[in-house]
């Protein structure tokens, strides 16, 4: 980015963690989308960069995306910036007075915070950085505790924490605005839920996939393979409706064996509905019922406005579906008796995504989003192995590193048709229906994989969840 003359729009820098890093654009484009505004980057935009200046938007937007955002840390109004301290005074005399001048009137209080990017300075090197910005007009008065208006001083010293340059590699002066909602990610933490499971999603990939999702309040989101629910907690948060259906029995009514270290069995009220009582979104809560995601089991209608969820895929959970290969428990109408106990048979993983694609092509409404991980075995992977849709629009694809060879995929599709009799077939004659086949195998090279590697993959793999 060249460090401007005059500047006749606004301009805002969002300052991103660090985590998530193929997360953030994703989530920072869906939440922009919510208010209808296109993502547009600066010149000299880099996507690993944990400053990224943006145009065409307003306060507002800003605000509304930061009330969401568990990626982005801070977001400000960029006064100006350049590549060394002189370069950022030119651009900042130049920035003009009728749009400063409202936030250093007399009278008004202040606090300028200096913030680095891959470097620590002392507090006296922070002092000395924002003495030297004595050039520029404040009437007001500092106040460290409570501030009418904060100020920044942000220097990026690049990504390499083992190449540390003396002098920062870019520098920007800005108005705060607004922090993001990273809060979240501590207060959600799975740690202190009340239900969880072996598979409970982490919180804060959770509300990553409903911002993914565009999930908005008064939505009704669906999750198939709800498990402890953790999806429909951080959808609950942002105010949509929310159920959800597992295979298992005992997830569902939260019986059964517990997860926590010290305790053998689930305790009473152990269950979804408790989650998001927990988190004062019980309101939110329709319902959660026993059933194969297999099996149709919903009137064909667009039912959902999004559909998130974490498909088994047979490391600490299996991949079971009911029926036999007979199928001789059915009845001649094809209906069960009421007595009727499921035996299970082996659900593949292409299976399990050629039915989640479809059902989502029926049940979603135009426009509604699904969002749900692809396990990778990284070796093989290329990017025809992601399932397609004649329905569905491949919106973002996003790796999370699991170990050296294997790794899942946050996925987001958007509906954008209504389906038609052939297009649940559609994948057959996908050229790419053969990579894509290979997910099935994905349990054995996980478990040979882990024989082959250190140890040290492992615990990676279990911080996930998987
Ligand atoms: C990875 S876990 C989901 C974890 C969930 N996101 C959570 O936070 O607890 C996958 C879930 O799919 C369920 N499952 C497996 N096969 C299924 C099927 N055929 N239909 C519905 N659910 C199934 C499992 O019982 C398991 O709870």
């Amino acid at each position: 980015m060249a460090a401007s003359g005059s500047r006749s729009c606004l301009q805002y820098l969002f300052h991103l963690a660090h985590d998530n890093l193929d997360f953030r654009l994703p989530e920072i484009k869906a939440l922009l989308a919510l208010r209808s505004k296109p993502f547009h980057p600066c010149e000299s935009f880099k996507e690993q960069s944990p400053f990224w200046c943006l145009d065409h938007l307003s306060e507002e937007d800003v605000c509304t995306v930061m009330a969401r955002s568990v990626c982005a840390k801070s977001a400000f109004e960029l006064w100006g910036h350049g590549q060394t301290h002189s370069e950022l005074r030119t651009s900042l005399l130049n920035y003009p007075q009728e749009k400063m001048s409202p936030y250093m009137q007399k009278g008004s209080s202040y606090r300028i915070n200096v913030d680095t990017f891959n470097k620590t300075l002392s507090f006296e090197e922070r002092i000395k950085k924002i003495d030297a910005m004595d050039y520029l007009p404040f009437e007001g008065t500092v106040s460290l505790k409570d501030p009418q208006h904060i100020f920044c001083l942000l220097e990026d010293y690049g990504m390499d924490p083992n190449i540390v340059p003396e002098q920062p590699n870019y520098i920007y002066f800005c108005r705060w605005i607004a922090d993001g909602q990273r809060e979240l990610i501590r207060s959600y933490s799975v740690k202190n839920r009340h239900f969880i499971g072996n598979t409970s999603m982490d919180a804060g990939l959770s509300f990553i996939m409903a911002n993914h999702a565009k999930v908005k309040e008064n939505d009704l989101v669906f999750d198939p393979f709800v498990g402890t629910g953790s999806l429909l907690v951080s959808c609950s948060h942002f105010g949509a409706y929310v159920c959800g259906t597992d295979i298992d029995y005992n997830t569902i009514h939260g019986k059964g064996r517990s997860s926590r270290k010290n305790q053998k069995w689930r305790g009473p009220d152990e269950n979804i509905r408790a989650n998001l009582r927990q988190y004062k979104t019980e309101n939110m809560y329709v319902d959660v019922m026993v059933s194969d995601a297999s099996k149709p089991v919903w009137r064909n209608a667009a039912l959902f406005d999004a559909i998130i969820t974490d498909p088994p895929y047979g490391i600490r959970e299996s991949t079971r579906r009911t029926g036999s290969h007979k199928d001789k428990t059915k009845s001649p109408d094809g209906l069960y008796a009421e007595s009727h106990v499921p035996v299970s048979q082996a659900y593949h993983l292409s299976d399990i995504f050629t039915d989640l694609l479809n059902f989502s092509a029926h049940h979603l409404v135009l426009g509604g989003r699904l969002v749900y991980w692809l396990p990778v075995y990284r070796p093989e992977y290329c990017e025809e192995m992601v399932p397609l849709h004649p329905c569905l629009q491949l919106i973002s694809n996003c790796e999370q590193t699991l170990s050296s060879h294997t790794c899942r995929r946050l996925i987001t599709m958007e509906k954008i048709k209504e389906p038609e009799d052939l297009d649940s077939l559609a994948h057959l004659s996908d050229p790419r229906f053969s990579p894509y086949q290979g997910h099935n195998a994905f349990r054995e090279k996980y478990f040979s994989g882990l024989n082959k590697r250190s140890g040290k993959d492992d615990t990676k793999a279990d911080v996930s969840g998987k």
